[in-house]
């Protein structure tokens, strides 16, 4: 039982980055990148509550140009990722932004 717990572990976080637009994807990315830090405010960072209420714009500019607290953590997440994540977070509509599809708060 406990092994198979720890290779189920180990194939969610090995899973390739989803390309699905959706806040439900968004929500595998901040369980397995971002809850570490921003559910318990480790090494001050800001909890989800707080990033929930920003924009859209400023959760992708934080991904985008991150702390360097955060650099190392979210390296390797697409756009994709990104944008699902933010929708996540802020529970607001992403329109399309060149090739990547809207991305549709529920
Ligand atoms: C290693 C810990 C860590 C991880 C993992 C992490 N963050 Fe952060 N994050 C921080 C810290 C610390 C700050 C505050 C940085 C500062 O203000 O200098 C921050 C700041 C932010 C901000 C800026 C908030 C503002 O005031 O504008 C956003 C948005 C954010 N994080 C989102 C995320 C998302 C989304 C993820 C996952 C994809 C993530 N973070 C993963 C530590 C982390």
């Amino acid at each position: 039982m406990k092994l198979a717990a720890v290779v189920l572990g180990f194939a969610v976080l090995a899973a390739p980055a989803f390309a699905e637009p959706g806040p439900t994807e968004g929500g595998v990315v901040y369980e397995t990148r971002c809850k570490m830090c921003h559910a318990t405010g480790m090494a001050n960072a800001p909890l989800i509550d707080y990033l929930a209420k920003l924009e859209n714009s400023a959760i992708l500019k934080a991904l985008n140009d991150p702390a360097p607290m955060m650099a190392g953590a979210i390296a390797g997440l697409t756009d994709q990722d990104k944008r699902n994540v933010a929708v996540f977070l802020t529970k607001k509509t992403l329109p399309a932004s060149g090739d990547l599809p809207e991305v549709k708060a529920e």
